[in-house]
């Protein structure tokens, strides 16, 4: 064990609105205290993609809870190097970059309000978390999955600031993606997260809420190293 793990706090909570940078931070910080990195997204984009596949009406909220309470969902270490964070297995079949499509994007926001669905994807998700050594990152494990983490951040950020990183990450990818559109996409998603009627997307009281518009992702990650100590 290293110096920092021993005095580490074993469960780190980060939520945050969409491309707030939580994910960057998380993983960065999973790899510097040799702990589990476990993006919760990805359950909730795991169903979506398996409702669509399976031509389930994401309007139809019993038979995606249905999907969701039934679905065998897994979330692995990385068995590739390309860019992964984890593996997404959805019934032992491999469905990580499917969960990044397009049309999962569109429709997560809409999966993930279902209370069925929560409850689903939170039990299995505290069962996990209780273990230990694991930075957790969503946007309702401070305040709901897992209300006595040792250390919950709250990583924010405005939604100009996000859109212009999507629209620069998809630029990267060889796109020519619009602008408004992608604003007009973050504005809509964080309209629907933090609105819901269950676990809304909002800090926990004893969250320490950084601004990521004014700290760059090495700031961010310093500060919570900080946090950590
Ligand atoms: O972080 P992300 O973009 O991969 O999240 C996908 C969707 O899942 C997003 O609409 C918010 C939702 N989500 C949630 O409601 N609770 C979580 N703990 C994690 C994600």
């Amino acid at each position: 064990m290293t110096p920092s793990s021993t005095t580490s706090p074993s469960i780190i909570a980060i939520d945050g609105p969409a491309a707030s940078g939580k994910s960057t931070l998380g993983r960065r910080l999973a790899d510097e205290l040799g702990y589990l990195f476990f993006d919760t997204g990805v359950m909730y984009r795991a169903v979506t993609w398996l409702a669509l596949q399976r031509g389930v009406d994401v309007n139809d909220e019993a038979a995606v809870t249905s999907l969701a309470e039934t679905a065998q969902i897994d979330v692995a270490a990385p068995s590739q190097e390309d860019g992964r964070a984890c593996d997404v297995l959805a019934d032992g079949q491999d469905i990580t970059w499917e969960t990044r499509r397009r049309e999962v994007d569109a429709n997560v926001s809409v999966v993930s309000a279902y209370a069925g669905v929560r409850k689903a994807l939170s039990e299995q998700q505290r069962r996990i978390g209780k273990r230990g050594r694991v930075v957790m990152v969503g946007r309702d494990i401070g305040t709901v999955v897992l209300p006595e983490a040792d250390l919950k951040v709250y990583l924010d950020a405005t939604a100009d600031e996000r859109a212009r990183r999507r629209y620069d990450e998809v630029r990267a990818r060889g796109e020519n993606p619009d602008y408004q559109e992608i604003l007009d996409k973050v504005i809509q998603r964080d309209h629907i997260d933090s609105t819901r009627a269950v676990a809304p997307l909002r800090p926990a009281e004893d969250a320490v809420i950084l601004d990521s518009d004014r700290l760059d992702a090495d700031e961010v990650f310093q500060r919570v190293k900080d946090l950590c100590r």
